[in-house]
């Protein structure tokens, strides 16, 4: 969910305000996901290198989380959402993890989409994590192979990512999910992410349906 910065300074309004305003993208989104079928959704909140912004704005991030849980969750449970966080709980606010837990306990049983909150999160945090539970549990070198490692990571429930789009046009991964995006399709675009709208999203969906996927075959 990348651009409400930028959204908020060509407005010449406070970074805080983009997002407020990108956070408003989320009921539309999830609700035209859910019309066409899409099963999982992942939506980066706040990457562990996030904490690296200034402390003002860390904490507006943290508030506006806490405010959107309490503003959203109980529609997104009428709704069958059933929300999950994945990054390291660690750090996070007791606020935050209170709120965390209350959501993925009211929404456990929903079954129509699954949203992915990632919180705290990075790719490689993610495999460092993995790796020292493979390690706690004193697996040996030949019982790991790619379907053991992959159970070790922060949901292994989630299927393979299909595609990943990438808002306010920027070419990189940000520490996204790496191991999960292998073989993922892209579609990016220069929309700020308080202006992604369903009609984009249903666009990007439609880009993808038409893609041969050969994963590595031919
Ligand atoms: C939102 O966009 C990303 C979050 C960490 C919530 P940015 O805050 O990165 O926006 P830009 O990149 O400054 O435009
Ligand atoms: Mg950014």
């Amino acid at each position: 969910m990348d651009g409400n910065g930028r959204w908020a300074e060509r407005r010449r309004l406070p970074r805080a305000a983009g997002h407020r305003a990108g956070v408003e993208v989320l009921t539309p989104l999830l609700e035209a996901a859910g019309r066409v079928g899409v099963r999982t959704l992942t939506l980066y909140a706040f990457s562990t290198e996030n904490w690296a912004r200034p402390e003002d704005e860390v904490d507006t991030l943290m508030s506006l989380f806490l405010e959107t849980a309490h503003a959203k969750v109980p529609d997104l449970n009428e709704r069958g959402a059933r929300l999950r966080f994945l990054g390291r709980r660690e750090y996070l606010p007791a606020s935050v993890l209170e709120a965390i837990q209350e959501a993925e306990e009211l929404t456990a049983h929903n079954d129509k989409l699954d949203v992915y909150v990632a919180l705290n999160y990075g790719g490689r945090s993610e495999i460092v994590d993995a790796v020292r539970r493979i390690v706690a549990d004193g697996l040996l070198p030949e019982d790991v192979d790619e379907a053991t490692f992959a159970r070790y990571l922060y949901a292994p429930e989630v299927p393979e990512v299909d595609l990943v789009i990438r808002t306010s046009g920027e070419l990189r991964v940000s520490n996204f999910l790496l191991w999960q995006i292998a073989y993922a399709e892209f579609y990016v675009t220069d929309t700020l992410w308080p202006d992604f709208s369903q009609e984009e999203f249903l666009q990007a969906i439609e880009s993808f349906a038409s893609r041969s996927r050969r994963r590595g075959g031919v």
